[in-house]
Formats: structure tokens, sequence, C-alpha cells
């Protein structure tokens, strides 16, 4: 993976190499970065088996570069705290020990919850890139939407 390859440059080549990572399974969205035009976790994009032309890697576009490969994410992550990212329920449970879900209204949690916040789709959204202040981008939007989906 490109991960590996930016592991090894920094252990044989250049120790200042400088680049976020955690997981190195596609989980924590730590490793996000663009290589060769697309934005995507480093973690879990193949190394180009063409040798003949080189791998472009750069920091997510659009962010403020704070080092290398790491951008500042202050503003993506104050934004998914605004939206208060967790289950507001409007009366106690019925038994009054948990919250069951039936298999429909988990269904529809499908494509909502497996979003890691790598910032990828958001570093993606020209919206995003003219007014970052204001719009909470596609990331924030769809984790607002899980919990509001979750009732
Ligand atoms: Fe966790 Fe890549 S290191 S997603």
């Amino acid at each position: 993976m490109v991960l590996d390859a930016l592991q090894m440059i920094k252990a044989e080549e250049d120790s200042t190499l400088c680049f976020m990572r955690s997981c190195g399974e596609g989980v924590c969205g730590s490793c996000s970065m663009n290589i060769d035009g697309t934005n995507t976790v480093a973690c879990l994009r193949p190394i180009d088996a063409n040798t003949t032309k080189p791998t472009i890697v750069t920091p997510l576009p659009h962010m403020f570069v704070m080092k290398d490969l790491v951008v500042d994410l202050t503003n993506f992550y104050n934004q998914y705290k605004f939206v208060e990212p967790w289950l507001k329920a409007k009366k106690p449970p019925p038994d009054g020990l948990e919250y069951r879900q039936s298999p429909e209204e988990r269904k529809k949690l499908d494509g909502l919850y497996e979003c890691i916040l790598c910032a990828c789709c958001s570093a993606s959204c020209p919206a995003y890139w003219w007014n970052p202040e204001e719009f909470l981008g596609p990331a924030t939007l769809l984790q607002a939407y899980r919990w509001i989906s979750d009732m």
C-alpha cells in the first residue's frame, strides 16, 4: 500500500517526512491524502505496479497544510462537533433499559454509518472549498443525517 511506501521512505530516506497514520486498516481515516489525483486513505491504496511513471502524493486539497502531508482539520472537526453527532432520544426506552432497533430501522443506517471521517469527500467538494466557514461539507452533513435517521 502507499502508506507502506511512505513509512519506508520515512524510515530509510527522510525521517523528517510528516504524515498521519494509525490503524493501517482503513478504519481511522487519519492517513487521508491525495494520491495520483484522488483523495483516498493511503493504507488502502495499492502501490501502482506501473513503475514507468511516478506516483504523485500530495496533502488533501484546499486544506491548510501543517507539514508535508498533514493538513489542519480543526475546522472539519469543529463542524462535526457542531452537529452534535449522537443520538438524542425524545423519551426514555419503553423498558427503561435500552432502545431496541428493528432490522428495518437498522437497514436505514446502511450507507450512513460507514463514514470514517477521513475528510476525503469534503476536501473534494468545490462548495466546501469556496465556503468552508459556513458550509458544513458532505462528511458532516452525512454524519448529521445518520443521527437524524436513527430515531
Ligand atoms: Fe487508519 Fe489509514 S491509517 S485509515
